[in-house]
């Protein structure tokens, strides 16, 4: 973590101070009362109350309503306590969450000029930031990395009877999983059924182009034939929502260009529906399904809110996750980076070793270890030497994807693949602060279509991301304008948190909408009408699109700038379908397991979206238990 408290140009521009207020008294002994101060978080306003007792700090509470949950109410959590603790407003921001961080440290100066006292004498260093110390811990399993797969593990094996200790680098849980925007990839769920069938279009173009396109990839051919006997079976008789979970294996070898490795994938998509049910068992429901790029029917499922409209899958699975662990007594030891796993002298993983922010040492021994760290896409240096061509891309990647599990299980032997296979996403927005954020896949699938700077539109928005991504990238400037009406709008809590955040600009009519994008009117305008017609008819002969929910005809209209940017590191450590690392030569490292983003084989050259959430449910799923079962042994 590092101390901002000496706020730069940058920070004091974005956190724009918008308020304060007092009641207090002075005397000889100093100022007494509460003092608040706001300023502008990454949802709404924050504002932190402070209490004085002869200008000394006895209480600190700080609210902001609008930022994310998990990863942004942490520092509302966290960040008060220190304050009090060490008489200062100058503590630690919390890593991935630095905007609400930020916020609360403008929030406190304010609150202390508000008192008439000078923000330089509470600039101290809070105990608590200063008191780490050395650590040694024994458990049955550790698991490295406070994300979803990690979590997930954690929560397996801890309900196979293990004691299961995490250690996470930032300071916060939730990786690039609270991250994740879309849904959860499953095939043959309940929740499927309650659709209706419409995307025949879909199946029959997946089946085309394997035969087109993969008629020499044995797998793909052979999963194509077997999709094309239950589709026939299918529309001779159909009952419920078409899927098969070899339909599902299907596409997600098209979409990683058939060089996945089939038996992990074959795994992710049985396991899927389970996954889906273990998550409501723990309380996270996800209902609603959707149409989402590279699938070739409804497969996305999704949270919704009380109102029915989809939320963001992250920031409502993680805390769940949390609790959970929390309920199952979970240590989990934040701001401590993990760099070494620790072998006996038969090169069996048992424990790993780690540093705290602090510069102490954190060792835990264990019984078996999973690595559940994440990718690399916030290492531009690594993503760089991998794929050069990626030099000067945004990422949506979450701090702590520094791949450093990959560098540690190199270190005892482990094999990787797919290193170079790093996956760019189409629809990134760079904000007025020069934050990169993702802006949902689902949108596309919704409804939503894309339109270059001549007002156009040019390509299947619902394709694969590297397609889409490339096609993005030969507009005008590299970019595109992502539409959505009143109506996408009405039904998702997702688009409206855009507007809120300000991403979207505007119109009554397309007229003014063009107006508002700087795009010739004339142009939009009859993409739009044509784009409306080709939804009534159900085809888009232009650019062969088949998903279509409803026609962009409800006013207003919003658009959002969006560019590709680093999303997802394919490539990683080589597992089994047991979650066991493996070595260069295929043999098991005993002990070792790891599950998500640090591993390699599950996306091949593509991972679709969605797939990410699949991959670390069912996956941390299986590394728990394998881990739970190695240790028992
Ligand atoms: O666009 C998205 O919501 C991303 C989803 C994913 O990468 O799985």
């Amino acid at each position: 973590m590092k101390k901002v408290f000496a706020f730069t140009a940058a920070a004091a521009m974005a956190l724009s101070l918008v308020g304060c207020s007092s009641s207090s008294s002075t005397s000889s002994t100093g100022v007494s009362g509460t003092f608040t101060g706001t300023a502008q978080g990454n949802g709404g306003d924050v504002t932190v109350t402070i209490t004085l007792k002869d200008s000394k700090i006895t209480d600190v509470k700080a609210e902001g309503k609008d930022e994310t949950a998990g990863i942004g109410t942490k520092p509302l959590e966290q960040m008060p306590a220190e304050m009090v603790d060490g008489n200062t407003i100058n503590v630690d921001t919390v890593a991935s969450a630095t905007i609400t961080s930020k916020a609360i440290l403008e929030a406190a100066k304010a609150a202390i000029e508000a008192a008439g006292l000078n923000p330089d004498d509470y600039a101290g260093t809070s105990t608590s930031a200063s008191a780490a110390e050395d650590l040694t811990e024994d458990c049955d399993v550790v698991v490295v990395g406070a994300g979803g797969a990690g979590m997930t593990a954690a929560i397996t094996a801890a309900d196979a009877g293990r004691k299961v200790i995490i250690v996470e680098s930032q300071s916060v849980s939730g990786g690039n999983s609270v991250r994740a925007t879309g849904g959860m990839n499953a095939a043959k769920t309940s929740y499927q059924d309650e659709n209706t069938f419409d995307e025949s279009a879909g199946v029959e173009k997946t089946l085309a182009s394997a035969a087109d396109k993969y008629a020499d990839n044995e797998t793909i051919t052979a999963l194509a034939a077997t999709v094309q006997k239950q589709w026939d079976e299918y529309q001779a008789a159909p009952t419920g929502y078409f899927d098969s979970v070899e339909l599902f294996e299907l596409d997600t070898m098209i979409g990683g260009k058939g060089i996945n490795n089939p038996e992990l994938v074959k795994t992710l998509c049985e396991n899927s529906s389970a996954g889906i049910d273990w998550l409501a068992s723990i309380g996270a429901d996800l209902t609603s399904v959707g149409a989402f790029g590279g699938a070739s029917v409804k497969r996305i499922h999704r949270p919704v809110d009380a109102d029915g409209k989809t939320i963001a899958v992250g920031s409502y699975i993680v805390p769940i996750l949390e609790s959970t662990c929390e309920d199952r007594g979970i240590e989990i030891i934040y701001s401590t980076t993990a760099d070494k796993i620790l072998t006996d002298s038969e090169g069996n993983a048992v424990g790993i070793e780690g540093k705290g922010d602090a510069g102490n040492t954190v060792t835990i021994n264990a019984k078996s270890v999973v690595l559940a760290t994440g990718g690399f896409g916030a290492n531009l240096d690594m993503v760089v030497e991998y794929k050069p061509e990626l030099e000067g891309f945004v990422t949506t990647n979450a701090a702590g994807a520094q791949g450093q599990g990959i560098t540690m299980a190199t270190e005892v032997g482990a094999g990787t693949v797919d290193m170079d296979q790093i996956q760019i996403h189409p629809t990134v927005h760079v904000d007025d602060n020069g934050a990169a954020n993702l802006i949902t896949e689902g949108l596309r699938g919704d409804g939503a279509i894309l339109v270059n700077k001549e007002g156009k539109r040019f390509i299947d928005e619902v394709g694969t991301r590297d397609v889409v991504s490339a096609a993005e990238n030969s507009q005008t400037d590299g970019m595109a304008w992502l539409i959505v009406d009143q109506k996408m709008v009405d039904a998702s809590a997702v688009i409206q948190g855009y507007i809120k955040k300000g991403f979207t600009v505007t119109g009554n009519t397309v007229e003014e909408l063009a107006a508002a994008m700087d795009v010739d009117s004339a142009a939009l305008v009859e993409t739009m009408s044509t784009w409306n017609a080709d939804v009534a008819a159900e085809s888009d002969p232009e650019f062969n699109r088949t998903s279509f929910a409803d026609p962009l005809d409800t006013a207003p209209y919003y658009a959002i700038t969006v560019q590709p940017g680093i999303h997802h590191t394919m490539g990683g450590v080589t597992i089994d379908t047991s979650a066991e690392v493996l070595k260069e030569d295929s043999s098991v490292i005993n002990g070792l397991f790891a599950a998500g983003e640090v591993t390699g084989g599950v996306h091949g050259a593509n991972r679709l979206g969605g797939n990410a959430v699949a991959d670390f449910i069912v996956y941390g799923r299986i590394a728990g238990q394998s881990a739970a079962d190695y240790a028992a042994k």
